[in-house]
C-alpha cells in the first residue's frame, strides 16, 4: 500500500488505557491500525518511495513499558509530541483534518 500521507489520525482524540506496571505495549505510529492506539501491524503493508521510485517503509510501532499501573491516555492522532502519550495536540490536529493537511481514519 502506497500511503504519501502517512502518518493518519486513527482518530482525533486520545484513548484512556489501564496499563500494568512492567508490561510492555506497542504503540501504533502509521495511525491505520483497526485497533487503536495499538498496532496491529498494519504497518507492514504502508510504504512510499524515494525520489528514484524505490520503495521505502517507514513505519514500526513505538513499544513502551509501563512504569507502573495506571490510566495514561495515548495518542491516536499521531501528532503528539510525547508520543505515545497525548499532549492535545489533537486540536490542533481537527483543525488539519479540516483544511485537508492530515488524513483522519475513524
Ligand atoms: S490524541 Fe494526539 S495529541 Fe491527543
Amino acid at each position: 500500500m502506497h500511503h504519501s500521507k502517512l502518518p493518519i489520525a486513527s482518530k482525533c482524540e486520545p484513548t484512556a488505557v489501564m496499563v500494568e506496571e512492567g508490561k510492555t505495549y506497542a504503540w501504533c505510529t502509521c495511525g491505520l491500525t483497526e485497533k487503536p492506539p495499538f498496532c496491529d501491524a498494519s504497518h507492514k503493508v504502508c510504504w512510499t518511495e524515494d525520489e528514484e521510485g524505490n520503495a521505502i517503509k517507514h513505519f514500526v510501532s513505538k513499544k513502551f513499558t509501563a512504569e507502573k499501573t495506571e490510566e495514561v491516555w495515548l495518542c491516536n492522532c499521531k501528532q503528539t509530541s510525547t508520543p505515545p502519550f497525548c499532549d492535545d495536540s489533537h486540536h490542533g490536529a481537527k483543525q488539519k483534518v479540516a483544511d485537508g493537511s492530515l488524513v483522519q481514519k475513524h
